[in-house]
This record gives C-alpha cells, sequence and structure tokens, in this order.
C-alpha cells in the first residue's frame, strides 16, 4: 500500500499544501524544530484511523482563525487507486470516496493502513489499560469485520446490561439475555486477542534481539478476565453469576473484556518497573515493526510506516538496524530535525524538506 499525494486545507499550520510521495520509497521529512513534519505524520495517521494521536480534540486540527479543515489523500493498494477525502466543518466530519459520502467511519478506516511510531507512544507501557486495548481495538478492527462487528456488539450489549443492573427491580431473563449475548461475542473478541498478541510474540522472538543485542527478550502477556486456554463460555458464566450482587450494588459490570490488559515482559519482568528509557523505545519500535509485518501477512500489503523523530534517541547502531530491518519496498515517512546519517543500502530515498512559510498576503503555508 502507498500513498502517492496528500493534500490538506486549513489543517493545523497547513492552510494550503499538496505533496507528492513515490511508491516503495523511504521518505524523509526534514527540517527544524516545530515548521509542521509532525503535523504531516499526523495527517496520514488521521486519514487511516479517523483518530489523531496527539489530541482528542478536533479543534486543534484546525487551522487557527479557520473553522473547518479537510484533507484529500489518493492511496495505492494492489494496483487499485483510492481516492479519500475527510472534510470537517462545524464539528461535522464528513467522508468521502471518489467523491461519494462514505456512510460509516467503518467502512473508511483502514482505506489506508497506516502504522505509527510516535515518542509520545512511551506512555504505552507505563499509562492506563485503556492505551493497550485502543492499540488490540485499532489494529483488529483494521484485519478482521468480524472482529469489529463483536466488539461493536459487546459495547452496545455492556451498555444494555448496565442500564438494567441500576434499576432497583428489573427483568431477569432480559439480564440472562444480555448476559448471554455479552459471553459470545467477548468469547470472539478474546480468542481473537488472543490469536493477535500470540502472533505479535512470534514475530518479538526475532525482532527485539536485534535493538537489545541479542541480550534481552520482549513478550507480551494477554490479561483478561476468563482463561483463554480453558472453556471460556463456561469460566464467563460462573464469573457473571458470582459477581452478580456485586454488579447491582455497584449498577455495573465488573468483568469483561472492558478490563483487559496487555503485560509487556522484558526478561519475564514487568516493563514498567525495570525498562530504561531506551529498552521502552526498542520495545515499541520492535512491536510497530511486528504489527508491519502481520499486516502484509494478512493482507497481502505493507501498511505505510510512519515513523514520527525516531532518530533522536537511538544511537547510531540503533539507527541503523532499524533501517535494516525496514522490508525493502515498504513506504516509510521519517520525520527528523538534521539530515539523517545513516546507510539506506541502495534504497530509493526523497528528502521533503519541511519549512512554514511566514503568513504572505495570501496567508499560505506550504512545504518547501
Ligand atoms: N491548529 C493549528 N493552527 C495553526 N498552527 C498550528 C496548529 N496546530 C499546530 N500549529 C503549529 O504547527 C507547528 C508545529 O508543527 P509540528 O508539530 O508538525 O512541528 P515539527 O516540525 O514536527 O517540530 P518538532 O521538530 O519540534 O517536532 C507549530 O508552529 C504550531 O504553532
Ligand atoms: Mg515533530
Amino acid at each position: 500500500m502507498n500513498l502517492l499525494e496528500l493534500r490538506l486545507h486549513q489543517f493545523r499550520s497547513y492552510h494550503q499544501a499538496a505533496f507528492h510521495f513515490d511508491p516503495g520509497t523511504i521518505h524523509i521529512l526534514e527540517g527544524a524544530n516545530a515548521q509542521g513534519k509532525t503535523n504531516v505524520i499526523e495527517a496520514i495517521s488521521y486519514v487511516s484511523n479517523l483518530r489523531s494521536f496527539r489530541t482528542r480534540n478536533v479543534r486543534d486540527l484546525i487551522e487557527h482563525s479557520a473553522s473547518g479543515f479537510s484533507i484529500d489523500a489518493i492511496c495505492e493498494s494492489r494496483g487499485r487507486r483510492e481516492n479519500l477525502r475527510i472534510h470537517h466543518e462545524d464539528g461535522k466530519k464528513k467522508l468521502f470516496r471518489y467523491g461519494n459520502p462514505v456512510p460509516s467511519f467503518s467502512q473508511f478506516v483502514g482505506t489506508l493502513n497506516a502504522v505509527l511510531f510516535s515518542p509520545d507512544d512511551m506512555m504505552f507501557f507505563t499509562g492506563a489499560p485503556a492505551l493497550r486495548r485502543r492499540f488490540l481495538d485499532t489494529e483488529l478492527v483494521k484485519l478482521s469485520s468480524a472482529y469489529t462487528e463483536a466488539l461493536r456488539s459487546c459495547q452496545k450489549l455492556l451498555k444494555e446490561r448496565n442500564a438494567l443492573l441500576k434499576r432497583r427491580q428489573f427483568d431477569q431473563l432480559l439480564l440472562d439475555t444480555y448476559t448471554d449475548g455479552l459471553i459470545a461475542q467477548q468469547q470472539t473478541v478474546i480468542q481473537q486477542r488472543q490469536r493477535f498478541v500470540m502472533h505479535l510474540n512470534r514475530k518479538l522472538k526475532k525482532l527485539y534481539p536485534v535493538f537489545s543485542k541479542g541480550e534481552e527478550t520482549l513478550e507480551i502477556q494477554y490479561k483478561t478476565f476468563a482463561d483463554p486456554e480453558k472453556d471460556t463460555v463456561r469460566q464467563m458464566r460462573t464469573i457473571y453469576e458470582k459477581n452478580l450482587d456485586r454488579d447491582r450494588r455497584f449498577g455495573a459490570t465488573g468483568d469483561g473484556i472492558h478490563k483487559d490488559d496487555l503485560v509487556f515482559l522484558l526478561d519475564g519482568y514487568p516493563m514498567p518497573a525495570v525498562s530504561s528509557q531506551g529498552q521502552k523505545r526498542s520495545a515499541l519500535l520492535a512491536l510497530k515493526l511486528a504489527l508491519c509485518a502481520i499486516i502484509k501477512e494478512k493482507t497481502g500489503q505493507h501498511p505505510v510506516f510512519l515513523l514520527d523523530d525516531v532518530f533522536s534517541e537511538l544511537d547510531p547502531d540503533r539507527r541503523q538496524k532499524l533501517i535494516d530491518l525496514l522490508p525493502e519496498d515498504m513506504q516509510v515517512f521519517i520525520t527528523a530535525a538534521e539530515p539523517v546519517q545513516a546507510d539506506f543500502k541502495g534504497r530509493q530515498v526523497c528528502v521533503h524538506h519541511i519549512r512554514k512559510k511566514s503568513k504572505g498576503k495570501d496567508g499560505q503555508h506550504e512545504p518547501q
């Protein structure tokens, strides 16, 4: 998969800008601080996930003093072109493919499959479990429609079950229906999360030692409320029966996939407790490379790999290793404040000089 063209209108620091990207190439977005490099990465990632990795507030994405933004992207996948457009105006997001409205987010998300490494992700290991669940969901939603459906159903059933639990008098039969539905859908989610984590672990076994000089191991443990190796349905049923009184007292379902987490073990010990900044960065890079490899295996297409500010804290040796690990025909975007010193081993590299244009008469900011 490749991103061939990106047009930004009133997006962050870009009033109007157009970028052209050759397929299968390593694109280096080079420029001093605060010139708009990450803004480009953010826009690409937004087309992929319809969510910013830097803010929850869409307002932040709109150019100051403007009322909306648009992003146009031309992608290429299996020789087919996709023409995508996101238009945000008056707090509403509208999606288009070839100029035709796309009715639902799920039909748009993942059309451009991008994997992102961002220094802000360093919270990934130490932050709340919701961050790691979001990682699972973001990726699995793009890989499996069965997962997307099961996850949606779980969210709906959980809401309904919680609403019922809050009532003083409730219909036991209706509760059983919600609980049974939840159990069935959660089984699909648990199985897929478990399989995905096992797949990641197989990749990490090879990838992480490259960064740790073969001295450490990295493994992910999937934590859920029922043991995925045993009869999950029976376990879930027992848990819900046992905890019904508590759930009624709290007016909420205390057990479920909405509490799942991933634990990253470095040489068998949980990451946050023992790891250095460099180890976390290496682990995150290995994780994202593992993800790229899985996407390629499952879809037959490389994702677009976005690496924001990846080199700033990697020593030259690890930097080179990262470049060596990038699959040959994968399109990659790397932001860097300084010229990248590395051996690209004959790969096609294109440097884009990014400089914020001072506001001229027409108020335009454009890439150089
Ligand atoms: N909504 C917005 N409207 C206008 N300008 C904005 C908006 N949001 C951010 N900016 C501007 O974008 C610039 C930051 O862009 P970006 O984060 O892409 O920088 P960068 O080139 O990645 O810098 P660094 O090397 O420090 O990471 C800043 O000048 C900031 O003021
Ligand atoms: Mg930046």
